[in-house]
């Protein structure tokens, strides 16, 4: 924890505390009509799961977008305008990203969430001790 803490510390040097910086956070989208799962099957099947995997479930090398290993239900990329604006500017990875249209990264968003995955217990987090406060 401390050495992420120092490593967050160090990426954020000379920044102003609280600024904005350019790059931060996701572009805003809406879609054009009501996002459509079915849809978005198609759109999963041609341009992710080469990656993610036919069944979603990833390799180890590429993160699972459902099943029992994938975010959960309390995720904030469980919100359909999050992964809808995250699928949009970021995947698919390295490869095109910028290249599904708004409707597609929804339709896409939409069938992602469809599917099963954990749900999420508040009471299963971890509570960590408090930890001493230092200064970097
Ligand atoms: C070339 C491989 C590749 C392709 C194709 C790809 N992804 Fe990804 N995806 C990744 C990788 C790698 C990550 C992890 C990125 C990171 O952590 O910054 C990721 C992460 C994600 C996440 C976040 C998962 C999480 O648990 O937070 C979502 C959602 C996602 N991809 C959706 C998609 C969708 C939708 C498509 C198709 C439009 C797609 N990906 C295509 C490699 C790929």
């Amino acid at each position: 924890m401390e050495a992420l803490t120092g490593y967050i510390a160090w990426l954020s040097k000379g920044q102003p505390v609280g600024a904005k910086v350019v790059g931060q956070g996701y572009v805003a989208i809406q879609p054009d009509r009501t996002p459509d799962a079915h849809a978005g099957a198609s759109v999963y099947s041609q341009r992710c799961s080469a990656c993610h995997g036919a069944d979603g479930f990833g390799n180890g090398k590429f993160p699972p977008l459902w099943g029992p290993a994938s975010l959960n239900g309390g995720a904030g990329m469980h919100r359909i305008a999050t992964m809808a604006e995250f699928v949009r500017y970021n995947m698919p990875f390295g490869w095109r990203p910028n290249t599904l249209s708004r409707q597609q990264a929804y339709d896409v968003a939409a069938f992602i969430l469809s599917q099963p995955r954990p749900t999420f217990r508040k009471n299963r987090l971890i509570a960590f001790p408090p930890i001493p406060g230092r200064t970097f």
